[in-house]
């Protein structure tokens, strides 16, 4: 994935290129909440080219971003993009999105799953990122045996549960100036698993945290198990 870089601490970035990580980032996480990675790839690249900062970004226009989305569906997306890189533009002259899970729910469009990312990916803050893939692996871990998207408490408490590890995550690690690239590891990692391993129906004889799986121990892995027994 070419917006993987490694983690640096953004006290040893300069600004711009703490602004260049979080735009790379942050336009990456929004693509990918709506699509596979080998489309998001393509269009990611084709993007950058395009706008390689973020002020290129805040002096297109309209038409130009829509018409470098089209493809990608939900447009509303593409045109908050375009507003938010406005917006932090003429607040910050080096156009650095903000570091830390408040200030990007902010920004337009940001909602708590891309702030948590940006957060922990690039400011290496323990941030929680929580999509329908992490739900459904923690779901399993924990054995919460329920409507894990459409249940807004089951969802809360999910979020609770991976903002808690993923303080514990860091907690644990090197830290340099109380960041570290384990929350942003961590995260993708948790994402990547729901993904390709513990997926709907999951591959579990491959997958690495079956000792602490409940859904596992109790042979509860697929949802029509579980509604038999219900
Ligand atoms: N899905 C969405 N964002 C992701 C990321 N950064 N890594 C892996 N899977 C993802």
């Amino acid at each position: 994935m070419p917006w993987r870089k490694p983690f640096r601490p953004p006290s040893g970035l300069s600004r711009a290129q703490l602004a260049q990580r979080a735009y790379e980032v942050w336009i990456s996480e929004v693509m990918l909440q709506q699509t596979r990675v080998q489309v998001v790839v393509g269009y990611w690249t084709r993007w950058m080219a395009r706008w390689p900062t973020i002020h290129d970004l805040a002096r297109a226009t309209e038409a130009e971003v829509l018409g470098v989305w089209q493809g990608l569906g939900y447009y509303s997306r593409a045109r908050r993009v375009w507003e938010a890189a406005r917006r932090v533009c003429a607040a910050d002259v080096a156009g650095v999105l903000p570091g830390y899970v408040e200030g990007l729910m902010r920004v337009p469009g940001v909602g708590r799953y891309t702030a948590g990312a940006v957060a922990a990916i690039v400011f290496g803050v323990a941030a929680p990122m929580v999509d329908g893939n992490v739900l459904r692996v923690l779901s399993r871990q924990m054995g919460v045996f329920a409507d894990v998207k459409g249940d807004r408490a089951v969802v809360g408490l999910l979020w609770e549960a991976a903002g808690e590890l993923v303080r514990a995550v860091a907690a644990d690690g090197e830290e340099t100036d109380g960041v570290s690239d384990r929350p942003g590891q961590w995260g993708q990692a948790l994402m990547e698993l729901g993904s390709t391993v513990c997926t709907p129906k999951p591959n579990c004889a491959a997958c690495p945290i079956t000792a602490t799986c409940r859904a596992y121990a109790e042979g509860l892995t697929l949802a029509e198990d579980r509604q038999s027994i219900a």
